[in-house]
């Protein structure tokens, strides 16, 4: 089997990077990938676990059922996109790999958890890089225990009311997917309903309050969610989507600005929502993909996004339990 190596890509310390890098020295094919994970997955877990984020180059995988075969070798369980509440529009590829965005090549993903705007959300992510793009499309990541720290030290009463109150959010589902929005899944398939009254029967079980809409359109505010988590090492992360919504949830049902409030119903200030970008910005990273790259993310650590591109560009997904 060939070589694989622990790297950096920034000039740091290839133990202490982020996202961590093992870069294969000639190309392993799904075979020796497999062979491979299954020798260190201990030692990627723990990367992972310390960084956030790991990212497998030059292993010489091609397609979804190569991406679909490394991410069997690691025996996470799987998080189905049916039965998630998330906003975005996918295509599945197998039974465990989708299509990670269907939104426009121009419209930016604003950083976020993995659907940290529901009450149930995936641990760890996946991403395949099956096409880079002619130009742009890097996913940003972003250490969110380390974007708390910062947030705290200058704003301390939004992260205070942050903890204590907690937020709600609420958006606008159309009848039928709608493509031009990175937020378009419609009612019928988030909820997986195809009635109203077993939208509203879905609705009412996990705790949301919703209003229909003249259109077919149904509008939706969450229970209070938590805007902090306590990791597993005792750290705390800034585990929500404040700034997804904030910032990127526009299109043609919904007002991005009027998306998020406390969980006591007041205003979320958006000077913290500048301060909470700015200071992520700060923190993110791009992952600049290349053909056969897998990446792993925590998902309670590591929040990441997708830049506008030009060109095709095929990233695919897969959740972990
Ligand atoms: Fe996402």
């Amino acid at each position: 089997m060939p070589a694989v190596e622990q790297i950096s890509l920034t000039g740091m310390d290839a133990a202490s990077a982020f996202p961590r890098v093992f870069q294969a020295s000639q190309p392993l094919g799904l075979g020796d990938a497999v062979s491979w994970v299954s020798q260190y997955q201990a030692q990627v877990e723990s990367q992972l676990n310390q960084s956030g984020a790991v990212l497998l180059r030059g292993f010489g995988l091609a397609t979804d059922t190569d991406f679909d075969g490394v991410i069997q070798a690691f025996g996470w369980p799987n998080f189905t996109y049916a039965d998630s509440l998330s906003n975005a529009v996918r295509r599945n590829r197998t039974e465990r790999v989708f299509t990670a965005n269907e939104a426009p090549p121009d419209v930016s993903i604003f950083l976020h958890h993995e659907m940290a705007q529901t009450p149930i959300y995936p641990s760890r992510l996946f991403f395949f890089c099956e096409q880079p793009a002619r130009q742009g499309g890097a996913t940003p990541i972003c250490r969110s225990d380390l974007l708390l720290t910062r947030l705290a030290a200058a704003a301390p009463e939004f992260v205070r009311d942050c903890e204590t109150k907690g937020v709600t959010y609420s958006q606008t589902m159309p009848p039928v997917d709608d493509l031009d929005s990175g937020q378009g899944r419609s009612w019928r398939s988030t909820l997986s309903a195809d009635e109203p009254s077993a939208a509203e029967a879905k609705l009412r079980q996990l705790g949301y309050q919703w209003q229909w809409q003249d259109d077919g359109s149904l509008s939706v505010t969450t229970p209070v969610l938590p805007a902090v988590r306590e990791l597993a090492d005792g750290s705390r992360a800034f585990f929500n989507q404040l700034i997804a919504a904030f910032f990127g949830w526009q299109d043609a049902r919904n007002q991005s600005q009027k998306a998020i409030c406390f969980g006591d119903g007041s205003a979320i200030d958006g000077d913290a929502m500048s301060l909470a970008i700015d200071l992520a910005e700060e923190l993110t990273v791009e992952l600049a993909w290349q053909r056969g790259d897998v990446a792993i993310v925590d998902n309670f650590r590591v929040m990441h996004g997708r830049r506008p591109f030009q060109g095709e560009r095929r990233v695919l997904a897969s959740l972990v339990a």
